[in-house]
């Protein structure tokens, strides 16, 4: 990994405004997690090319492997029902049900491996928006550094 494939901010509100717009849509959504195994409440939040905001968040079941985390919800939904778009960028923001305060989360593997299927597609790049665990802000050049050696479908 290089240092030009993501940038780092001390605080949110050096994001650009379109960023910081994506993270409180993140936050806003949290809200509609169902996440009573857990209680770990995620948003996530993605901006098209035409600047509509999708947002989703985690839905889990009492049969565990059935619960889907909240950027494949926001994902899956953007390509069923808007396949011809561009995604341009995705943030993820998570909180404890029990807390006030919002804390660093990053995409899972499986959320990478969806994310890059969809960068490959749209032969665009799709940034990625997360706070990392030292609490800075971090914005991805693309979604594929956040897969190196990574599985995809050229390879089949
Ligand atoms: N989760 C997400 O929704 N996104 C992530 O990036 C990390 C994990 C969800 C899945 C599950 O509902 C809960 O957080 C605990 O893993």
């Amino acid at each position: 990994m290089h240092t030009e494939d993501f940038k780092i901010y001390k605080s949110d509100d050096f994001l650009d405004p379109s960023h910081r717009n994506l993270v409180n849509k993140a936050r806003e959504a949290s809200q509609t997690s169902y996440s009573p195994y857990s209680n770990f409440q995620v948003g996530a939040a993605l901006i098209l090319d035409d600047g509509q905001v999708i947002t989703g968040s985690n839905q889990e079941n009492a049969s565990y492997p059935a619960g889907l985390c909240a950027e494949r919800v926001a994902l899956f939904y953007v390509a069923s029902q808007q396949p011809d778009r561009v995604i341009k960028a995705i943030a993820t923001v998570a909180k404890r049900r029990d807390e006030d305060h919002f804390i660093p989360v990053s995409p899972c593997g499986i959320c990478r491996q969806v994310l890059l299927e969809y960068e490959l597609k749209q032969k665009s790049p799709i940034q990625v928006i997360l706070q990392s665990q030292q609490g800075e802000w971090v914005v991805t050049r693309n979604s594929k550094i956040l897969l190196p050696f990574c599985f995809e479908r050229d390879h089949l």
